[in-house]
């Protein structure tokens, strides 16, 4: 069983549907801030936060996850610079608790969806295993 937050969002419900295709079997967990319920078509969902170590202790103990990919975050990029800390908080400190928990239940895969952003402006394209990481904004 696979564990998708930030499933009913927008690359998050894609690769469920392909996850279903597939053959693959998985629960949502999105706390519905961006994503919408009716995107949700494939699995389960479950409401909640990334960030809820109590929540994240109830789904590892009753579903045996074998992996989790984490597509929950914040990604507005003019907001996170005018408010760095609430993406800190959300997409840094939460996956932070979303990997404790992981370890402490002895899940040993993930898949984190990153972002082309993370190269700033490259200095050649396509970017490739070496080019340098030159973050831009928080986001
Ligand atoms: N959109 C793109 O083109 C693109 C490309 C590459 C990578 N990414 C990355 O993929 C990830 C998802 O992007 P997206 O475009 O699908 O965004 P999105 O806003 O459509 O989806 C994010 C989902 O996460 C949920 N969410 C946010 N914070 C949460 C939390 N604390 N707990 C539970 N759920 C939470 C939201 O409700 C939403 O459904 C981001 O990390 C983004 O940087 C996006």
């Amino acid at each position: 069983m696979i564990l998708v937050t930030g499933g009913a969002g927008y690359i998050g419900s894609h690769v469920c549907k392909k996850l279903y295709e597939k053959g693959y079997e998985f629960i949502v967990l999105d706390n519905l801030s961006k994503g919408c319920k009716e995107f949700v078509r494939w699995s389960d969902l479950i409401i909640g936060d990334v960030g809820d170590e109590n929540l994240l202790d109830k789904i590892f103990s009753k579903y045996k996850i074998e992996a989790v990919i984490h597509f929950a975050a914040f990604i507005g990029v003019e907001e996170s610079v005018k408010d760095p800390r609430k993406y800190y908080e959300n997409n840094f400190c939460k996956t932070l608790t979303l990997l404790k928990k992981m370890v402490e239940h002895r899940i040993k895969y993930f898949i984190f969806s990153s972002s082309v952003a993370v190269y700033g402006n490259p200095r050649y394209i396509p970017v490739d295993e070496e080019t340098v990481q030159r973050v831009l904004t928080p986001c």
